[in-house]
């Protein structure tokens, strides 16, 4: 046990879906508690002085009063929008076309692709965020260069090669075979290497032909292994827009579905205007449900029914959409969650927005035996809090009568300043 370390301070994690079962029952919380890692793993969770006493040869990081906690899982990003994120005035389309397309056309360069994965994965580390989803572009150089950067600092990460071969500008554009060979050659590269895993890309139905959708279904058909990721009633001139490319689909998802493109490992962006058949189907297949409530604010998309979904027993995960969310932040991006929500009605509880972030998330991706908790085993991704990072922050937290209240302010009002430090792979990333 010599390059054992053992993690002191608050920790915070759940047993059980807050959704499902009383805070109280799900939510597993220490005031002095410990976490020991160990050939990047988490192997126990307890009070501190029970773990103190057991692993006295173990190297101590006292955080005091930091709640040490599973690192965010960010479930939905566009790693090559980094550049253009909060990008002014326009909906879904136009920003695609005004300032989207433009951007992912440079990813043609693999040494601007290098530039800006490295930089995406310096501003995500400051937020905490230890895993996310990405789509890349059309360029399978562009995959390259973010699993070459997630490689090298020893991350958790899915991606894939984004596929559009109409509605998209020269140069963005390819072909239903290209986008086969691409993404299967890309599969062979990348997929379970070290801690990357591969996602095959339809952007979205209106950017792919039929003949496209249905070799990428075929592809996921012989790699049920990877997920499949792809974007579903996102803004109601989008799903009309759908409607006239399919008039044969009984609805959007069918777009997908038709082709082999629905299914349990299929993780579904924003999912915000959805018919009745919508969701039986979805939550019949078990699909993710990714919820990106910056963007849907910020590009004017509309109110995921997070209240609803969950009551149906839906699979949800939480995610930024960078750069059609408007920031990098997984506290942020909690706090436009609980926003979103209580414009329909329901008040999120800390506990739940934290679960999103974390164990949620996972579980949608199928990882929740690896990342998103802290129990033994699972992989030593974590995040050290501060509840006090600012002063505003901290006169808050001060009156806090227990773990939520003073969690609650650094979820509406937190940032990187609230980031003390942060574990990859049992490794202090900081
Ligand atoms: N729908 C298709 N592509 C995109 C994208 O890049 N961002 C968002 N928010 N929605 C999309
Ligand atoms: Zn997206």
């Amino acid at each position: 046990m010599s390059d054992a370390t053992l993690l002191l301070g608050q920790t915070l994690g759940f047993g059980q879906n807050p959704f499902h079962v009383p805070v109280d029952e799900a939510a597993h919380h220490r005031r002095r508690g410990a976490v020991l890692v160990q050939n990047g793993r988490i192997e126990a969770v307890d009070e501190a002085d029970t773990l103190r006493m057991a692993h006295p040869q173990a190297r101590v990081v006292d955080y005091g009063d930091g709640v040490i906690c599973a690192g965010f899982v960010d479930a939905h990003v566009h790693y090559p929008q980094t550049g253009i994120i909060a990008s002014w005035g326009k909906r879904l389309i136009d920003w695609l076309n005004s300032y989207t397309f433009p951007e992912e056309m440079r990813f043609d360069d693999p040494n601007y692709a290098a530039e800006i994965a490295k930089t995406y994965f310096d501003l995500t580390r400051s937020h905490g965020v230890t895993t996310m989803v990405s789509y890349c572009t059309i360029h399978p150089q562009s995959v390259d260069a973010f699993f070459a950067e997630a490689q090298a600092r020893g991350q958790r990460v899915v991606a894939g090669k984004t596929c559009m071969d109409r509605n998209a500008p020269d140069g963005l554009r390819d072909t239903p075979k290209s986008a086969y060979d691409d993404s299967k050659a890309l599969i062979a590269k990348w997929h379970g290497v070290d801690r990357l895993s591969y996602a095959i890309t339809p952007r979205f139905s209106p950017t792919s032909t039929p003949e496209q959708l249905r070799a990428l279904g075929d592809l996921w058909a012989e790699h049920p292994e990877c997920l499949m990721q792809t974007h579903l009633s996102e803004q109601t001139d989008e799903i009309a827009w759908v409607r006239n490319l399919y008039p044969e689909a009984r609805d959007y998802l069918d777009t997908y579905e038709m082709f082999g493109l629905l299914g349990e490992k299929g993780l579904y962006g924003h999912a915000i205007h959805l018919e009745d058949r919508e969701r039986a189907r979805l939550k019949e297949v078990g699909a993710g449900l990714i919820h990106c409530p910056t963007s849907n604010t910020f590009i004017g998309s509309g109110l995921f029914d997070m209240g609803g979904l969950m009551a149906e027993g839906q699979r949800v995960g939480l995610a930024t959409d960078t750069g059609g969310g408007s920031s990098f932040s997984m506290l942020r991006t909690m706090a436009s969650a609980y926003e979103v929500a209580h414009l329909r009605h329901n008040s999120l509880h800390a506990a739940q927005l934290f679960w999103l972030a974390t164990a949620g998330s996972a579980a949608s991706l199928h990882m929740e035996d690896k990342i998103g908790n802290l129990a033994p085993g699972l992989e030593a991704d974590l995040v050290v809090l501060d509840l006090a990072s600012t002063p505003d922050i901290a006169q808050r937290s001060a009156r806090a009568g227990d773990i939520w209240e003073a969690v609650f302010p650094t979820i509406m009002m937190g940032d990187d300043r609230a980031i003390h430090d942060v574990w990859i792979g049992g490794t202090q990333a900081t």
